[in-house]
């Protein structure tokens, strides 16, 4: 095993009804909030007008930003921090997907600063302070409700990056499986692949821990017990509720703990694939992960195979573990190559080009262009 650190500072309230506690909770922080929402589904959904129903009879004094679109841009973020800079603002609540919480954890180290949200990214500032935040999420995927980890794209600059420090976890994060119910059936995929994929990334880190391996192999196995259970019935709550729970542990620590870093090569590589096609985070996992395995399993063949035989409960080889990792990931109706998102034109030079500059690589398998060329190849 690797050495480790333990900590997440998150208070999660998990279940039917936790957002009864709410108010309450807000008003530990102060009375001033901003809101931060997507496009649209908040209202849709009715949680819009019950949040604002709480917080007005509850006397806050509210701003708010809405528009947050999937594959977040640090446009968004700053226009949001200097409204909530304008209103100064001492709490904030983030409702929605991934990308709401990830926008609003820069929101928050951005309003106490006087410069953008993205010269934290490249490292060129370290925030000191953070306005407190607090997550609704509506939808199973990211695990952003209890880690630190944000991650936006800024198109200028070409790149879709990840951000992360100890001021940037949620204070609190009310997760009320309900609020998932009216996610569609494409985006439930998604996020049912991204936990697996959150949990693949870890299981090809470096270090061997078998407790934390068991972790994992749990987690991967309930979502793929549930997963196709809730596509082919998505209001149906106990499901929605296995795989929030599901997606929550697969990114909050825990399957890292023993390993000194996971991979994040495939999140790393499917990054250039959103930035550059707008393809669903989730989605560019799907396709980026069989080809990843097949073009390094020279190397981790026998890691493979483990993975392939604890899911599927039988002696795989690797090759076959790939195969029916794919399958699976079929079966949800995600994507496992890019001609299956039909985007037209030549995308290889683009996408080699992108990675070039993003440097992409992984914590474990490292890559060089040769490699890159490779898995373009492999999953076009
Ligand atoms: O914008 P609205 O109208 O809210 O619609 C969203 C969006 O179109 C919709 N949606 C969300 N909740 C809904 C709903 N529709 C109906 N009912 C509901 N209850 O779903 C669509 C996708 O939303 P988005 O927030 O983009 O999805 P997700 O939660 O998968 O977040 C993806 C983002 O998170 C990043 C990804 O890179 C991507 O930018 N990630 C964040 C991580 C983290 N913070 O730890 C780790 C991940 O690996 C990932 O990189
Ligand atoms: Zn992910």
């Amino acid at each position: 095993m690797e050495n480790f650190i333990a900590y997440n500072p998150t208070t999660l309230h998990f279940g039917k009804n936790v957002l009864t506690m709410l108010g309450s909770t807000l008003k530990e922080y102060g009375n001033r909030v901003l809101l931060v929402y997507g496009k649209g589904s908040v209202k849709k959904s009715g949680l819009y007008d019950m949040i604002m129903g709480v917080l007005k009879t509850q006397g806050f004094e509210i701003c708010e930003y809405g528009g947050i679109k999937p594959n977040p841009v640090i446009e968004d973020v700053d226009a949001a921090a200097a409204i909530g800079r304008q209103h100064n603002v001492n709490v904030i609540l983030a409702v929605g997907g991934g990308s709401v919480i990830d926008s609003v954890k820069i929101i928050s180290v951005t309003i106490p600063v006087n410069h953008g949200g993205w010269e934290f990214f490249g490292g060129e500032a370290k925030p000191v302070t953070a306005i407190p935040f607090i997550a609704i999420p509506t939808l199973a995927a990211t695990g952003s409700e209890m880690n630190p980890f944000a991650v936006v794209s800024n198109h200028a600059q070409g790149q879709k990056s990840a951000f992360g420090s100890p001021l940037t976890f949620p204070k609190h994060s009310f997760l009320d499986p309900a609020l998932t119910l009216t996610v569609p059936k494409n985006h439930t995929a998604y996020g049912i692949a991204d936990l697996i994929a959150h949990c693949f990334e870890a299981w090809f880190g470096v270090g061997e821990s078998t407790l934390t391996d068991r972790f994992v192999i749990s987690i991967i196995r309930e979502a793929m017990d549930y997963g196709p259970k809730l596509l082919g019935d998505l209001h149906n709550y106990e499901y929605r509720e296995r795989i929030m729970f599901s997606a929550t542990m697969a990114l909050n620590g825990m399957t890292m703990y023993g390993r000194s870093t996971g991979d994040w090569g495939v999140h790393s590589a499917g990054h250039c694939l959103s930035l550059l096609y707008d393809v669903p985070h989730g989605a560019s996992l799907t396709i980026v992960f069989p080809a990843w395995m097949r073009h390094f399993k020279g190397q981790i063949g026998n890691r493979i195979a483990q993975l392939g035989s604890s899911l599927f409960d039988e002696p795989l080889t690797a090759d076959e573990s790939i195969d029916r990792i794919e399958a699976f990931f079929k079966s949800l109706g995600c994507p496992t190559r890019l001609s299956d998102m039909n985007i037209p034109g030549d995308l290889y030079q683009p996408i080699f080009e992108s990675m070039i500059h993003s440097k992409v690589n992984g914590g474990n398998m490292k890559m060089k262009e040769e490699d890159y060329e490779k898995l373009i190849r492999l999953y076009l």
